[in-house]
């Protein structure tokens, strides 16, 4: 069965309606799912499973969090390499630009990113929903699974 680790922030609740969608459709596929609000997860945990997803919305000036996000990627960036990772998150008028340097950082620390980040402005619409259901049912049958 496949490992996944899922963690998010979310200060006004958009991005955590993704991460909620995301669960529950990785829910109903056969998947051992970690999931938990950045602030309150368990590193090691997390980072014990193969494929690992993050949401987080634009902060400060095209950041991630920069209470919780910025400081995994500081302190733990080179636990990311050789991972599969999926990113979501919503901004509000940058054009998902935070996104963009997200993905380099994880790159530079050797994580797969083969699917393409969701990233949307403001709310998600049901269209961004489908979406993420179409995501979670493709990364629960990545490789050897299912
Ligand atoms: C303090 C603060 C900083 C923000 N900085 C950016 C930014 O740099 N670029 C951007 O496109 N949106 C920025 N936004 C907008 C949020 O990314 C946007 O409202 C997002 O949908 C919020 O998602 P959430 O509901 O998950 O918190 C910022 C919002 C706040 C409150």
């Amino acid at each position: 069965m496949k490992n996944i680790g899922l963690i998010y922030w979310s200060g006004t609740g958009n991005t955590e309606s993704m991460a909620m969608h995301l669960k529950e459709k990785l829910e109903e596929c056969d998947v051992n799912l970690y999931f938990s609000e950045i602030s309150e997860m368990d590193e090691d945990t997390f980072f014990g499973n193969e494929f690992l997803i993050m949401g987080s919305p634009a902060c400060g000036t095209e950041q991630i969090n920069e209470d919780y996000f910025e400081p995994l990627m500081e302190d733990s960036g080179d636990k990311f390499e050789g991972k599969n990772v999926f990113l979501f998150g919503t901004y509000g008028w940058g054009g998902g630009e935070y996104m963009e340097t997200w993905i380099e950082d994880l790159k530079g620390h050797g994580a797969n990113l083969e699917f393409e980040a969701v990233v949307v402005e403001g709310e998600p619409s049901d269209e961004t929903f489908e979406e993420l259901a179409a995501k979670a049912e493709q990364i629960a049958n990545f490789e050897d699974c299912g």
